[in-house]
């Protein structure tokens, strides 16, 4: 009997965020990027060897609960990174993949980050390989989501631009150093119209995509310095200038890319209000229009009181910093 593996990839989001690919075919981004792994909003896999001459089978569980055979843009995502992990690991077979997520896909909660770590993750291991956490890095970004590379770490995760060759992320601080909280406000559960990999081939046609790469540095060791200060207003001014110029160049790209909608600007309003108040919480947003609520562990219960008082928010998901994925053994077959 082949082995069978199950693992539980976390989200992540990113305060420094990574907005463009330099070379499509490695995954190197233009620049580095650094996001606080989650815990609650999680991907669960399980993967098991076929026969060298089958097909790859993958399931993934509907919005209804009921696990059906992937198709188009979906399969074709995870057929491409199990093609990428045969070359890495020197095999022919094919894999049987259930996948879960715990949380909407594609609604700007890194549902590839986790997605596509879970993949690397559990193929890994139901190939009965060690790898460490950097190889394993880089075998999840092979996916194409760069944003995956983060998620196969826990607490506060760096992964590096890494000049001209793909790099593996790292951990910058462990989750018990500062338990932020991430209170999402979920105002669409759509999957977005345009996906990151479009927005990253995008991001370069923006005139304002050069002037954030300046600014870059700075931010990067802004955030760093506030992380390991636990200076909640430091990391607040920049986690949210981040979040706006992620934006401003997806809209100012050729064709422009609209994720924010009506319920986003809201929810922004909100938040300055609720900080100016005295509560220390910032936004953020990734590829979609739900809001990322960053908040302290004091400030949480305001937070969700707060945002479940909005109209326009149809649900909030609380997750907090975690650490990093997990092999479990309930299997999803
Ligand atoms: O990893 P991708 O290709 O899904 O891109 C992720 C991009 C953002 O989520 C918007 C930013 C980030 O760094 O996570």
């Amino acid at each position: 009997m082949s082995l069978k593996v199950t693992v539980v990839a976390p989200s992540n989001i990113a305060f420094i965020k990574y907005w463009g690919i330099k070379d499509h075919e490695r995954i190197v981004p233009y620049n580095p990027s650094l996001s606080m792994t989650l815990s609650r909003c999680a991907t669960r896999t399980t993967a098991t060897r076929l026969e060298a001459a089958d097909a790859d089978q993958v399931l993934v569980r509907q919005p209804g609960g009921e696990m059906e055979a992937a198709a188009g843009p979906f399969r074709a995502g995870v057929v491409n990174h199990l093609d990428r992990l045969r070359v890495w690991a020197g095999v022919e077979c094919g894999f049987r993949i259930a996948t879960e997520n715990s949380f909407p896909t594609g609604t700007g909660i890194a549902s590839s980050a986790s997605g596509f770590a879970a993949l690397a993750l559990a193929v890994i291991g139901a190939l009965g390989r060690e790898v460490t956490r950097e190889d394993a890095s880089r075998l999840a970004r092979l996916s194409g989501s760069g944003s995956a590379a983060r998620s196969v770490l826990g607490g506060y995760v760096e992964w590096p631009a890494g000049g001209d060759q793909p790099d593996a992320a790292r951990q910058v601080l462990p989750p018990e150093h500062w338990d932020l909280r991430d209170v999402i406000a979920v105002i669409d559960t759509s999957a977005k119209e345009v996906s990151s990999r479009e927005g990253h081939r995008r991001a370069v046609s923006s005139p304002y995509f050069a002037a954030r790469q300046e600014l870059l540095a700075d931010r990067l060791r802004s955030v760093r310095q506030a992380l390991r200060d636990r200076d909640f207003a430091a990391l607040s001014r920049i986690v949210e200038e981040e979040a706006i110029d992620l934006h401003l160049i997806a809209m100012s790209s050729r064709p422009p890319i609209f994720y924010w909608q009506a319920g986003t600007l809201t929810v922004l309003a909100r938040v300055r209000e609720w900080r100016d108040a005295g509560l220390e919480v910032c936004a953020t947003m990734d590829a979609g229009a739900n809001v990322h609520l960053i908040c302290t562990a004091a400030a949480e219960p305001g937070v969700v009181a707060a945002v479940e008082d909005i109209p326009v928010v149809r649900s909030v998901i609380r997750d907090a910093v975690g650490d990093g994925p997990r092999s479990v053994d309930d299997h999803l077959f």
